[in-house]
């Protein structure tokens, strides 16, 4: 109803989207440019957007697309139990690394990019230099599992359903359910080489 008696009053001689002339008709106009140039943009930024993520999230960008990754942490991660499955559910290096909403994936490439390019700058190249930085690199990763509450790891487990094989991970997941203990803290040396957790991830961890 509103709109309607707003049209008729726009719509007054020499105005609104019909008239022929007059400062009404660029308004309609420039409306309709905006409106135009707002829906190319939405249809080219989303498709480009999502096309971009599944690139840089793919095994293919991550394990290939940096020869150094490939000689080090994807070699590893295919020796661990998340590369050999029972079922051959096979995580993929986005799965842990990335995140599942769109906006925040694009972030973590940006993150990612960026440290993919000081790898290439900062003239770490081969697998020697990076055994340098790898300590860095899992804190980094660890800390920021502890942040968010181990969320991509809740991708796939569901805490309540886990049945440890073990009495000790039994024990330990009553614990950890009870104390609100996220899955990192304990599980970290997932799939790549060994690194000792820094004395700031077991403070945070709670686990010093
Ligand atoms: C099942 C989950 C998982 C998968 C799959 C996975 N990662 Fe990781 N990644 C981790 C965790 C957890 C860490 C933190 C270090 C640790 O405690 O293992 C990590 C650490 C890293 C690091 C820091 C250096 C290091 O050795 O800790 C890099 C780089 C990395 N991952 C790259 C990759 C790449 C590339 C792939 C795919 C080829 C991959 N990751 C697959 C869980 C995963
Ligand atoms: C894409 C799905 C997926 C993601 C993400 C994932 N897992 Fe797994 N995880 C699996 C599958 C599948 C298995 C193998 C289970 C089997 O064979 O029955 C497994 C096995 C495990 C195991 C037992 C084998 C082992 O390595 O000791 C642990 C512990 C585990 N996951 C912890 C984690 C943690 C911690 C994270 C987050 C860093 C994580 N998972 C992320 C799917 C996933
Ligand atoms: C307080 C420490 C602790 C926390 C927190 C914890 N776990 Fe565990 N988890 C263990 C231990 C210990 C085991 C038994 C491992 C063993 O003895 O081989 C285990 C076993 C498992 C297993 C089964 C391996 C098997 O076949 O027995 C999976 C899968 C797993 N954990 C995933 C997770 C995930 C995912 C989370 C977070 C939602 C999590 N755990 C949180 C300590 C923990």
């Amino acid at each position: 109803m509103e709109k309607k008696s707003r049209e008729g009053q726009d719509g007054g001689p020499g105005g609104g989207v019909g008239g022929r002339a007059g400062p009404g008709r660029w308004r309609g106009l420039s409306l309709v440019a905006l409106l135009a140039a707002f829906a190319a943009g939405a249809v080219v930024a989303v498709p480009a957007a999502d096309s971009v993520d599944r690139y840089f999230s793919s095994n293919r960008f991550c394990a290939t697309g940096c020869h150094v990754m490939e000689a080090t942490v994807s070699q590893e991660y295919q020796q661990s139990a998340h590369w050999n499955t029972k079922t051959g559910v096979r995580p993929k290096c986005a799965d842990c690394h990335v995140s599942e909403n769109l906006t925040a994936a694009m972030w973590d490439h940006l993150v990612g990019t960026r440290e993919l390019f000081s790898f290439l700058f900062k003239g770490i190249r081969t697998p020697e230099a990076f055994e340098q930085v790898r300590p860095e690199g899992a804190d980094r990763v660890r800390l920021a599992m502890l942040g968010n509450d181990s969320k991509n790891c809740r991708r796939c487990h569901v805490m309540e359903a886990i049945k440890p094989e073990k009495k000790r991970g039994e024990r330990q997941h009553a614990e950890a359910q009870e104390k609100g203990i996220t899955c990192i803290a304990c599980h970290y040396n997932l799939v790549h080489k060994e690194v000792e957790p820094s004395p700031e991830f077991l403070r945070r961890a709670g686990m010093e």
